[in-house]
């Protein structure tokens, strides 16, 4: 249920279609929108950036929509934002598609067209984004973002002394600094030039942090197209784009992006309305299990399809993946030996459950990634 509207597993997971590629580990998170509980952490992160635009703007001047469905068209999710028709973010190894023109959104940046067609000039979005990627500590196939937006008529820069852009990135820096501020408190920030599609100048926004830079966040000065193809010609705007899983494993101190899907009330229940950056104690972990598996790759052979691979078999409880040891035989094939950790936030795994895991996503490799085990 996404917006009154209800997504079934027919419709976005077909397995016997080859222009679909989402996986039934993906389909069952669509629709729990962790950013809508009040007390989870990234609810919790959301509702306090919420909170500091209604302060500092007008209260409500930015609408906010945080229940818009994550199955849109290939055109909103990149063509309407000019993601280049090459651009890597495209393909079947980086994307979700559910159809040939129909995807997961991989970013919220799928919604400004659309909000600019119906009229919106100030909005914030918040959303569960999906992308194949790698299997570690910060890495999952789904997580959140939000997106800000705000488009400025002529009237608003016309007595500034600055021409629109520059009005545009003024308030945008200073907008973002006021939030990083609030989130982080007084922290060292620096601007660094960065590039998108979407936005020109663009920039990413870090803060110094526990004797680190980290990335807080993308934004820019949205491109004239965008704005004159969607009804707001003679315009500027600026957009931004942030992760909250990223910030909030800062804030509140959660050391694996997994945790955030638990149910278990040893996680759950140390977290409440309103309380930004409660540290997250740590419950004792389970013991981690290793598991290796070898094999010969073909040209085909990818490492995500493999990470999706183990999280469709182990769910979960698959915490890592990585690559231990490659070599080319003779004959020029490559041979890559991967350690898989089991781990269950849960309880403990017992071997003869880990080894039945193993076996499975032993025959699945074989049987899906054209590889030949060793
Ligand atoms: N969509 C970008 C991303 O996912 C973030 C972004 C949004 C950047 C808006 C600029 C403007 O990385």
């Amino acid at each position: 249920q996404i917006g009154g509207v209800t997504l079934t597993r027919e419709e976005v997971v077909r397995q016997d279609d080859p222009t679909n590629n989402v996986p039934d580990s993906v389909f069952s998170k669509i629709g729990l929108q962790l950013h809508r509980r009040p007390d989870h952490p990234l609810g919790i992160l959301k509702n306090e950036i919420y909170s500091f635009f209604d302060e500092k703007f007008p209260a409500g001047l930015f609408r906010k929509f945080d229940d818009l469905s994550p199955v849109v068209s290939v055109k909103s999710n990149f063509d309407d934002v000019l993601v280049p028709p090459d651009h890597i973010s495209r393909s079947y190894n980086d994307t979700y598609y559910v159809d040939g023109n129909t995807v997961l959104r991989c970013h919220t940046s799928a919604h400004q067209a659309q909000m600019l067609r119906d009229g919106l000039t100030h909005f914030l979005v918040t959303g569960d984004v999906y992308r194949r990627d790698a299997i570690d500590a910060t890495h999952y196939p789904v997580f959140h973002q939000m997106e800000g937006f705000r488009v400025f008529s002529e009237s608003e820069w016309k007595d500034t002394g600055l021409d629109g852009t520059d009005l545009a990135v003024k308030d945008l820096k200073e907008t973002l600094e006021g939030l990083a501020k609030r989130l982080f408190g007084n922290v060292e920030m620096r601007w660094i030039d960065t590039y998108f599609p979407f936005t020109n100048p663009s920039f990413e926004l870090e803060i110094f942090f526990k004797e680190k830079w980290l990335e807080v966040l993308g934004c820019g000065v949205t491109e004239q197209e965008i704005l004159k193809s969607n009804g707001q010609s003679g315009k500027v705007a600026w957009a931004f784009g942030l992760g909250l899983e990223r910030l909030a494993m800062v804030l509140f101190d959660i050391p694996d992006i997994r945790l955030f899907w638990t149910s278990d009330p040893r996680f759950t229940a140390q977290f409440k309305a309103g309380q930004l950056g409660t540290k997250f104690k740590p419950f004792s972990k389970y013991p981690p299990c290793y598991k290796d598996i070898s094999f010969w790759i073909t040209d085909a052979f990818t490492e995500n399809n493999l990470c999706e691979l183990v999280r469709d078999v182990a769910g979960d409880i698959a915490e890592e993946v990585s690559l231990i040891d490659q070599f080319t035989n003779k004959k020029g094939i490559s041979s890559h030996c991967y350690r898989i950790t089991y781990r269950s936030m849960e309880r403990s795994l017992t071997d003869e459950e880990v080894n039945a895991i193993q076996d499975k996503v032993r025959e699945e490799v074989a049987k899906q990634l054209q590889v030949t085990l060793r």
